[in-house]
């Protein structure tokens, strides 16, 4: 079976762009901000993207684009054992997983877009008046159910086509129009009273704000925000041509994801610190704020719309972008046709998230460790399997592989660039093969309680 290509680098990039932003930039990003004290945070999350999320992400899609297969199969090619298989197949199985809270609050965005066309998104008076009817129509199941089984309709339907058919082109126009979305939040935000306390919150750092879980949590976040770990990079790098140079592509990946979470929690704390809101107000925190403000400026009917319209195609993107990989899976190894692997890889996502949905309402009251099902599930896929996911990719290319004949396909498309920017080769060898993961192991031994980093 031929394997299908990106037409152009920029349809990578863009598509790539596409799974990278989404919920985890503007409702994810702002409220753990929120609740791990503001600028400190934001200041290890980019510590962390710079030292261990870059070169994770070029160590996936490296992987992807040299073995030209899906992350069981290209995990065996450069690990050669049936061990790296079944570790490759770990990522998908991450993947899948993540699907299956992701695709609920990406539904819960898509009820939200059904309510604002109705109207009901604009007469919010106070942010408790917007956790109100947050906390009413979340725990309403007939409500949450039909959002996420229309949200997972919508999501295999494009997934039928084939990922890169929609996406390339779609993803072009709609990312740029979310950025210009956010803009205008950004700009009413600010102009709200005491919004320089936001602004104080988000850039001015208390390193005393730093809890002990703060690491391993900007590190989830950092490799969540750029869908590591779960097999998406791997697949999507897949099927991308070596003619084109892999760092040049993921920089502007990781640039645009970053301003995006940025300008969220700008218009996010704004907003909060405005409304005498406390910052660490949890997963509602996107859900109780926005509403306020649409009710309270001129257009912002057509702003909520037009706002939810792009936030449920950025969590589309996204969504179908940790299912690929457990499809690319089916058809390259299992050999079925792609409607076939799209059916049952979209209604088990969807039958295994149902738990996290009625965990809003219905099943709130059922806890592992403490958490409700949703918040177990998405800590698990994100402060453990996914920064295990990429520990992998880093051990596989940096180690197994080795770094020397790694480098050498990096060099593909990018020799001109590693000519001029001399250093950069040199942070990627050093970065994928020492720092990332020697920090992701101590962040996860810390994690597990065998060691103190704190
Ligand atoms: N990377 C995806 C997001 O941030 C999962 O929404």
């Amino acid at each position: 079976m031929k394997r299908e290509q990106w037409k152009t680098r920029i349809g990578f990039i863009w598509a790539a762009v596409g799974s990278a932003v989404g919920l985890g930039n503007i409702w994810r990003f702002p409220y753990v901000v929120g609740d791990n004290g503001g600028a400190a945070f934001i200041l290890l999350y980019l510590l962390c993207l710079a030292l261990v999320g870059f070169p994770v992400l070029i160590a996936e899609t490296l992987t992807g684009r040299t073995t030209q297969k899906s992350p069981s199969d290209a995990f065996y090619s450069f690990g050669k054992s049936k061990l790296w298989k079944k570790l490759g197949l770990m990522t998908i199985i991450t993947g899948f997983l993540v699907t299956t809270f992701y695709g609920v609050i990406a539904g819960m965005t898509l009820g939200y877009l059904f309510e604002s066309l109705k109207g009901s998104l604009t007469h919010f008076a106070s942010t408790s008046d917007a956790l109100n009817f947050y906390t009413t129509v979340s725990s309403n199941s007939s409500w949450i159910l039909l959002a996420y089984a229309t949200f997972s309709l919508l999501s295999v339907l494009i997934l039928y086509t084939g990922v890169k058919k929609g996406i390339e082109s779609g993803n072009k126009i709609m990312m740029p129009l979310l950025f210009v979305v956010l803009l205008i939040l950004v700009a009413k935000g600010l102009t709200l009273e005491r919004a320089s306390e936001g602004l104080k919150f988000l850039f001015s750092p208390d390193w005393k704000e730093l809890s002990p879980s703060s690491i391993i949590k900007a590190l989830g976040q950092a490799f969540f925000a750029l869908s590591l770990g779960q097999g998406t990079m791997v697949t999507y790098g897949s099927y991308l041509s070596k003619k084109e140079s892999l760092p040049g592509t993921c920089v502007p990946i990781t640039l645009f994801g970053t301003a995006v979470s940025i300008l969220s929690g700008i218009a996010i704390f704004s907003i909060v610190f405005s409304a005498g809101l406390p910052a660490s107000a949890g997963p509602s925190l996107m859900f109780q704020t926005l509403p306020v403000v649409f009710s309270q400026m001129t257009g912002g009917y057509f702003l909520a719309v037009a706002f939810l319209v792009l936030l449920v195609i950025a969590g589309i993107t996204s969504q179908i972008s940790a299912l690929e990989p457990l499809i690319a899976y089916f058809i390259d190894d299992k050999r079925w046709t792609r409607k076939k692997a799209v059916t049952v890889a979209g209604l088990s996502s969807f039958i295994f998230g149902i738990p996290s949905a009625l965990s809003f309402g219905l099943w709130k009251n059922v806890t592992i460790f403490g958490l409700s099902i949703f918040d177990a599930i998405s800590f698990l896929c994100v402060n453990i399997l996914i920064p295990v996911g990429g520990l992998l990719a880093l051990i596989l290319v940096g180690w197994r592989y080795g770094i020397h004949k790694a480098i050498k396909h990096l060099e593909e498309g990018t020799q001109k660039l590693f000519n001029r920017f001399g250093f950069f080769k040199w942070y990627l060898k050093i970065g994928i093969k020492y720092v990332a993961p020697t920090l992701i192991f101590l962040i996860l031994l810390d994690l597990l309680g065998i060691i103190k980093l704190h």
